[in-house]
C-alpha cells in the first residue's frame, strides 16, 4: 500500500475519527484510487498539434461510465469525476438484508451502454461481494464485457474479493485495502465500521 494511501486509511479506521474528518479523508483516499484506476486504462499514442510544433502524446480509447452502488459509492462519485470529468453516471440500488447478507437490486438506472464502454463500479465496502457480484452480472445483461470492468473499493475483505474473482476473472479490482476476514454480522475486520454511516452522519 502507498504511504499516501495509508496515512489517509488510518484516519478512517479509527473510530475516534469524526464524520467531517472521515469525509476528509475518504475523498483524499478516493481520489488517489482514482489516480490508480487512470493508470490501468487503455490508451493509444496520437499525435497532436501544440501552438508551436506537432507532438505525440497519448488518449484513452473507450468512452467512460461511472456506476456508484447506492449509498456509500456516491461518496466517491467527486473524486473520480475530477478525472473523467465527462462521464455518464449510472446507479444501482441494492439492499443488503441484514439476517442473510444477502444482496437485492431495488433501483437501477445506467445511460446507454455499448460493449465498447469502460465501466467503473464504486462501493468503498467489498465485504461478502454479493453487490457487485450482482452489479456485474447486471451490467453483462446490459451487453458490458467483463473485461471492461474496473471495481474500485477502500477496504476488501478476502471473501469479497474471491467471490468476484471466481464469478468474473478478467474484471479489474483496486481497492486500498485487503483486510483480514468478514466477522458473524459481515462487517470487515479491522475494517472502518460501517463506512456509509460514518461518512453521511447517520451514527446512532
Ligand atoms: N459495509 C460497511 O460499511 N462496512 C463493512 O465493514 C462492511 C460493509
Amino acid at each position: 500500500m502507498n504511504k499516501a494511501i495509508n496515512l489517509y486509511l488510518t484516519i478512517l479506521r479509527d473510530k475516534k475519527t469524526k464524520c467531517l474528518q472521515f469525509r476528509h479523508a475518504a475523498t483524499i483516499v478516493a481520489d488517489l484510487l482514482a489516480h490508480q484506476t487512470l493508470l490501468q486504462l487503455n490508451t493509444k499514442t496520437v499525435t497532436i498539434d501544440t501552438p508551436l510544433a506537432k507532438t505525440s502524446g497519448i488518449q484513452r480509447i473507450n468512452d467512460i461510465v461511472l456506476i456508484p452502488i447506492l449509498r456509500s459509492g456516491i461518496t466517491m462519485l467527486p473524486a473520480f469525476l475530477c478525472y473523467f470529468p465527462d462521464a455518464p453516471i449510472g446507479v444501482v440500488g441494492l439492499k443488503r438484508e441484514e439476517k442473510t447478507a444477502e444482496a437485492h437490486l431495488y433501483y437501477h438506472n445506467f445511460p446507454p451502454l455499448t460493449p465498447e464502454h469502460q465501466i467503473i463500479i464504486l462501493d468503498p465496502m467489498l465485504a461478502t461481494g454479493g453487490t457487485a457480484v450482482e452489479t456485474i452480472a447486471l451490467l453483462k445483461k446490459y451487453g458490458i464485457q467483463e473485461n471492461k470492468i474496473i471495481f474500485v473499493s477502500i477496504v476488501s475483505a478476502p471473501e469479497g474479493i474471491n467471490k468476484i474473482r471466481t464469478a468474473f476473472p478478467t474484471v479489474t479490482i483496486i481497492t486500498a485495502a485487503e483486510d483480514e476476514r468478514l466477522n458473524a454480522k459481515k462487517f470487515i475486520v479491522p475494517g472502518l465500521g460501517d463506512f456509509g454511516d460514518r461518512y453521511f452522519g447517520t451514527e446512532e
